[in-house]
């Protein structure tokens, strides 16, 4: 793998829609101390108000039209070649890589997933914890691999959870944490890679 020395970390992040997570990624990056670049945007949904965050922001932006999946992953992995792109973080992209793509990009891809894995997997995390009525939930930083939710894990952060929440204030809760969890997810793999 390159060795990076004088220029910064090209991150591309994936959405699919509120890009909330890549909004706080996006002020992470402009701190003075960080190495990280967030320098494309891809989305697999046209109306994703993420985008507005990289227009704003003037980051280029793809979006990938996925009813063909291996011709989208195909057009995503030529885009990343030429944006010279380091690492990849998802960030509420709600498409399944394949190991085919996960293979051919070479260097990581992290994802940020509303659960405190390897508990509840898969989609509707808050509604399951509720419904098992455990006392915490959270979210988690791993590596992506061909294996949904299982890659090794960064960071976890924890939050109670009490009689009186739901579905939808607990998803509020966590999702205040994961804004702060995936810049400091990052900060970590970055310190403890090779990147
Ligand atoms: C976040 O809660 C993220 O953890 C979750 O989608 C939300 C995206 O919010 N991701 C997954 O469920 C992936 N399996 P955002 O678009 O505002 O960042």
């Amino acid at each position: 793998m390159e060795q990076l020395t004088g220029r910064n970390l090209n991150i591309c992040i994936f959405i699919s829609g509120r890009g909330s997570n890549l909004l706080s990624l996006i002020k992470y990056s402009k701190i003075k101390k960080s190495k990280i670049k967030i320098n494309l945007v891809i989305s697999n949904n046209k109306f994703s108000k993420g985008l507005e965050f990289a227009k704003k922001n003037k980051i280029k932006y793809h979006v990938i039209n996925y009813s063909k999946k291996k011709q989208a992953e195909l057009k995503i992995l030529r885009y990343l070649i030429k944006n010279k792109v380091d690492l990849i973080c998802l960030a509420g992209f709600m498409k399944i890589l394949s190991s085919d793509f996960i293979r051919k990009f070479k260097k990581p891809i992290l994802n940020i997933h509303p659960s405190l894995l390897p508990k509840y997997k898969g989609l509707n995390t808050h509604r399951r914890v509720i419904k098992n009525k455990d006392k915490f939930t959270g979210a988690t930083v791993h590596l992506v691999t061909p294996k949904l939710d299982s890659g090794k894990i960064i960071l976890q952060k924890k939050v109670r959870i009490l009689k009186s929440d739901t579905e939808q204030t607990l998803a509020k809760k966590v999702l205040k944490i994961e804004h702060k969890l995936y810049p400091a997810a990052i900060e970590k793999f970055l310190k403890k890679s090779s990147l």
